[in-house]
């Protein structure tokens, strides 16, 4: 064969194999084998911080922590559970019961309403997957505690205490909060929980919501009346606006609502919120959503990665509950966020980004704080799209 032909059929093949779409199992399992090597560094960093959890990094990189009392405190002991859940890896399992412990005092917090995400992500997962019965106990009084921030009046459990004039502030994100309450009404059988759950859905659809199924950030009521006393933001770009992360913690918060209910009210509103995001004209191509869906500098405005994992971990389950047709479309945008994630965008070089997994998360811009940054939360969602989706494709 002349040469030159040859070195044209091998110029080819070269480029067809460049331009060839990894397939998304190798995408999922070398990633995953990224977040165990970045999270066994941060466990040893972790290591000579005791009764501490890595937060994220400051404007120099230099590593953030926080006290098992800020609400991201279950998100690190998660993904070191889900890790453990992939790898088998008992070095990660005695890492994961050894900063899960961190945050056992916050059983008896009544001051948040972020417990869900403390002790359901930290100790619901080391209970599920090593059947430690003292987990159970930690999570019903923790489970308790939460309920207290149920207010009758509102049907809505009150999110943070008053500030800034807001009597009973209640936030789109404390959707996340309920997936606990219901595991602590199907291991009590206490029916307050179930009633406090569906109550607060409820309520949260009325008054939260506005006609094209994008969601307010803060809703306060007033207390004495029960009645809506403001719509606002506070992390979002405008009260009006379609801050990213509210958006999807609305999204994932309803698909666990329809699956612990079967209540079609929950399928229906998780679909419409879906689709307004899906279908935005400001959703960027590579699914990555801008920080605000309305911020104002789009296209130069900040991606949150973390708005990114949720929503492609809710959608992975979302697409279980509808159509076949629908389903494939959910799973196609998930896997686009996925890949997009995992590229060299998103993920960290093993050893860089002070040990997290993903780059370019906003934590409260306007505040100026956390702002395209590591964010554990959206490591956390992120490690759980990876594991739902490697689930979804060993069964196809
Ligand atoms: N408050 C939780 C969040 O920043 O999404």
């Amino acid at each position: 064969m002349n040469r030159k032909v040859l070195l044209l059929i091998v110029l080819t093949a070269i480029l067809y194999s460049c331009i060839q779409e990894k397939p998304l199992e190798k995408v999922i399992d070398q990633s995953l084998a990224v977040s165990m090597e970045q999270y066994m560094k941060m466990y040893d960093v972790m290591n000579e911080k005791p009764g501490l959890l890595p937060r994220t990094l400051d404007t120099a990189g230099v590593l953030v922590t926080a006290r098992s009392n800020w609400w991201t405190s279950g998100f690190f002991p998660g993904s070191l559970w889900y890790l453990y859940e992939y790898s088998k890896d008992e070095k990660l399992r005695d890492a994961a019961v050894d900063i899960t412990s961190r945050i056992e005092k916050e059983k008896n917090n009544t001051g948040t309403h972020d417990l869900g995400f403390m002790l359901y992500c930290s100790f619901g997962n080391g209970l599920r997957l090593t059947g430690d019965t003292s987990y159970a106990g930690v999570m019903l009084t923790g489970a308790h505690s939460l309920a207290t921030r149920y207010r009758p009046k509102i049907g809505c459990i009150q999110s943070w205490n008053s500030r800034r004039g807001w009597q009973c502030p209640v936030i789109i994100d404390n959707m996340m909060n309920l997936e606990f309450l219901m595991w602590a009404f199907k291991e009590s059988g206490d029916s307050s929980f179930y009633t406090i759950c569906v109550n607060h859905s409820d309520t949260t659809i009325k008054n939260h919501f506005r006609p094209d199924f994008s969601s307010y950030h803060v809703v306060s009521y007033d207390t004495a009346t029960g009645k809506v006393e403001a719509r606002q933001t506070h992390q979002g770009y405008a009260d009006e606006s379609a801050w990213a992360r509210g958006q999807v913690w609305g999204l994932y918060g309803y698909t666990v609502m329809y699956r612990e209910t079967g209540l079609e009210r929950y399928l229906y509103q998780a679909v419409n919120i879906a689709d307004f995001l899906i279908n935005h004209p400001n959703m960027p191509e590579d699914r990555i959503p801008y920080w605000d869906f309305n911020a104002p500098d789009i296209p130069d405005a900040l991606r949150d990665a973390s708005a990114g994992s949720i929503m492609a971990s809710a959608l992975i389950e979302l697409s279980s509950y509808v159509s076949p047709e629908k389903g494939s479309e959910y799973l196609k945008v998930a896997e686009t966020q996925i890949r997009t994630l995992s590229s060299d965008e998103y993920l960290a070089k093993p050893g860089e980004n002070g040990n997290f997994i993903l780059k370019h998360g906003v934590g409260h811009l306007p505040g100026n704080s956390e702002v395209d940054v590591p964010l554990t939360y959206g490591d956390y969602y992120y490690i759980e799209a990876l594991l739902r989706y490697r689930n979804k494709l060993g069964q196809d």
